[in-house]
């Protein structure tokens, strides 16, 4: 037989994307607006639903129209501004390089780099002075004005080119202000970001899109209180179980079928495995790649529901212990017994209020126990204080192999 198409993975591109069709419209239709209408772009979901995908897939659209592209990850590091800084220098560096092509602009490019250049070195000195006058909020301007200067010069190369540049960055919600430490690397990019944009009569090509797990909307909003109109927000779940027409199958049961060229399922088994996995995308190249390998031993062609039956049980148990049995490990033992409680409340959501009337804990140790967790990125913390795991269905694998012991009483 051929090769197994499926491709369960971080950010691994799948052999078909299913049922993102209207994400990558909407998206071309931004790029289209540009540079008349300006919108930047949020993209949020939990763990392994496909934004990573989704990103990538935005670079090749954007690419294609001849944008200039910078995609990276964020990481807590650079949360303290001057890691921001120096990051953002390398990273706008590439944007101008890319830019850069024609000779004539040569003294442009200089004056850019020179800008650029004066990100890292005002953050840098920023730091200092604000130690010596004891004034922190110093530095968070410093880096703000060096961003835009910078910003502004990038944009000017782009637009004399007729070019765009969007910037894109993942795992985006790993970078917040933190008022207690008088860091604000977020506040003060999109400050800068909102002068580059705001100016109707030079409307600089740059867009920011930033990926990641729920936490990024509420960090946004805590940098800049306005900033909700800065953004389109694009909210990445799993993939749809209706059909959307009854002649067709699944946005979830599409992901399963299509990649599969040589083999066949059969009467209503990809709906079937598509609902199991509440058409979670990761899930779904998982058990494709089982199913196929199992057919693939057998000598059959065609996955059958018999064979599903057979197979389902053992699957779930190598992905409950490839998947969600390391982030369960990883939680310190008092936190493991939180979430043991956690789970045991029956849903996928939870209240403090509840936790704390069914664990027999002090209110201060679960609470430094949730933050801990939030820490992690296990749970986080929604709009409404409810709390909600960043992995789906990690409920459900908690109740199946970690039931809540009598010590959690
Ligand atoms: N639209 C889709 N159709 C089919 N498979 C998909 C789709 N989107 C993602 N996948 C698959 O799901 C898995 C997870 O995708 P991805 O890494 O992009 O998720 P993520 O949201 O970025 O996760 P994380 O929050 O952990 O970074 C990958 O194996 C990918 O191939
Ligand atoms: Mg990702």
């Amino acid at each position: 037989m051929a090769r197994n198409p499926y491709s369960p993975g971080v950010g691994t591109r799948p052999p078909y994307l299913a049922g993102r069709e209207q994400q990558i419209h909407r998206f071309q239709r931004l790029l289209e607006d540009y540079p008349e209408k300006r919108r930047n772009l949020r993209i949020t979901g939990l763990r392994g639903v496909g934004k990573t995908v989704l990103l990538k897939e935005y670079e090749r659209i954007a690419r294609r129209q001849e944008w200039v592209v910078v995609r990276r990850d964020w990481s807590t590091r650079l949360c303290e501004e001057a890691d921001f800084a120096i990051a953002l220098a390398g990273y706008l560096t590439e944007a101008v390089e890319a830019l850069s092509v024609k000779v004539r602009i040569k003294k442009r490019v200089a004056a850019a780099m020179k800008a650029i250049g004066q990100v890292q070195l005002q953050i840098a000195d920023g730091v200092s002075v604000s130690v010596r006058a004891g004034s922190e909020q110093f530095a968070s301007t410093l880096l703000e004005d060096g961003l835009r200067e910078a910003l502004m010069q990038i944009g000017e190369i782009a637009q004399a080119q007729g070019r765009g540049v969007a910037l894109l960055f993942d795992e985006a919600h790993s970078v917040y202000d933190r008022q207690a430490k008088h860091q604000f690397p977020l506040g003060a990019l999109l400050s800068a970001l909102v002068a580059v944009q705001d100016d109707d009569e030079y409307p600089m090509p740059i867009m920011l899109v930033l990926c990641g797990l729920p936490p990024l909307v509420g960090n946004i909003h805590a940098a800049r209180s306005n900033a909700e109109r800065l953004f389109r927000a694009e909210v990445i779940d799993n993939l749809s179980l209706t059909p959307e027409r009854p002649d067709k199958l699944s946005a979830a049961a599409q992901a399963l079928v299509r990649p599969a060229t040589d083999i066949t399922y059969g009467p209503g088994v990809a709906d079937r495995v598509a609902r199991d996995v509440d058409g979670y995308p990761y899930f779904i190249q998982w058990f494709g790649e089982a199913l196929w390998e199992a057919a693939d031993l057998e000598g059959t062609t065609t996955i059958t529901a018999k064979l599903y039956e057979r197979e389902r049980v053992a699957i779930q148990r190598s992905l409950d212990e490839e998947f969600f049995e390391p982030r369960y490990r990883d939680a310190r033992q008092a936190d493991q017994g939180t979430l043991r409680v956690a789970a045991s409340l029956g849903a996928e959501r939870l209240t403090k209020a509840d936790l704390d009337a069914a664990t027999g804990r002090s209110t201060g140790a679960l609470s430094q126990s949730l933050i801990r967790l939030i820490a992690d990125n296990l749970i986080y913390r929604d709009d409404h204080g409810v709390y909600a795991y960043t992995a789906p269905m990690f409920g459900d694998f908690m109740r199946r192999r970690h039931p809540r012991l009598e010590e959690d009483e």
